[in-house]
């Protein structure tokens, strides 16, 4: 019952008690190693998040985990990667019996507060990627956060489950390599991003596009094809947002 059922997902796995951040060892053992890498690590001293970020990262307290990408697509079609992985995330912890949402690009959310994050590091060239680093971060365990997140920020723990981290981590795999899969074979977008939009809890709201110091409250009306947000401003006109510099918040 506990083996992990993947193709090419997990099949080399890095496991540590403590590391700066499975982020950069990930990217400094990429070229190296297999195409489904996985670099897990119990704490993380120097976890990074989005928007250079600090992720608080406490030994057995969460999901610290990096998986190595090598897939044969064009660099600009890296974001969708991101997608497919929010998407997954939902799927495996709505298998477990967590309703989750998805707050765009990429935060997964329980109960209004942030569950999980994504960190996706990109080594291309012009017309190659070399790799995908796909850092994710899951509160697990955690039953304090600091200061400043702890009107922001929960765990599985707090939210009322006791879900072991294994199940979930073999749960993520699965998942991922599914609709990763599909996604290489076929580019087949327009099934994930349904599934994206089902979790999308901006899509139809209110919410302010932050860039830099600048804050615009406009109306998310879609997300396309590509994963960017379509957004309606106060003067009627449409939007394309793509994310990067960008974090949306509620109005
Ligand atoms: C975010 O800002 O929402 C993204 C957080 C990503 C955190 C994960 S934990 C594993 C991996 N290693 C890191 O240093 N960051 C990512």
């Amino acid at each position: 019952a506990h083996e992990l059922n993947t193709k090419f997902l997990g099949k080399s796995i890095f496991h540590f008690e403590t590391i700066d951040s499975t982020n950069t060892y990930a990217k400094k053992i990429a070229s190296e190693e297999v195409d489904g890498t996985v670099v897990i690590s119990e704490e993380q001293t120097l976890g990074r998040g989005r928007l250079g970020r600090i992720w608080d990262s406490k030994a057995y307290e969460g999901i610290w985990m990096s998986i190595i990408l090598k897939p044969n697509i064009l660099p600009y079609r890296t974001p969708f990667l991101t997608i497919i992985a929010g998407a997954s995330i939902a799927n495996a912890l709505n298998n477990l019996g967590v309703s989750v949402g998805i707050k765009w690009p990429n935060d997964i959310i329980l109960n209004g507060k942030k569950l999980c994050g994504i960190l996706t590091e990109l080594s291309a060239e012009i017309e190659r990627v070399n790799y995908i680093v796909l850092g994710i971060g899951m509160n697990v365990k955690n039953l304090n956060f600091p200061n400043e997140i702890e009107n922001i920020a929960t765990s599985l723990c707090k939210e009322g489950y006791d879900l072991s981290r294994v199940d979930i981590v073999r749960e993520i795999l699965c998942e991922l390599e599914k609709n990763y899969l599909e996604f290489i074979k076929n580019e087949n977008r327009e099934k994930i991003i349904d599934t994206y939009k089902k979790y999308s809890v901006v899509l139809g709201k209110n919410i302010f596009v932050i860039k830099n110091d600048d804050r615009e409250l406009v109306e998310c009306v879609d997300i396309n094809i590509d994963g960017n947000l379509i957004v309606k401003k106060s003067n009627g006109a449409i939007k394309e947002v793509m994310s990067g510099e960008v974090s949306v918040r509620g109005e």
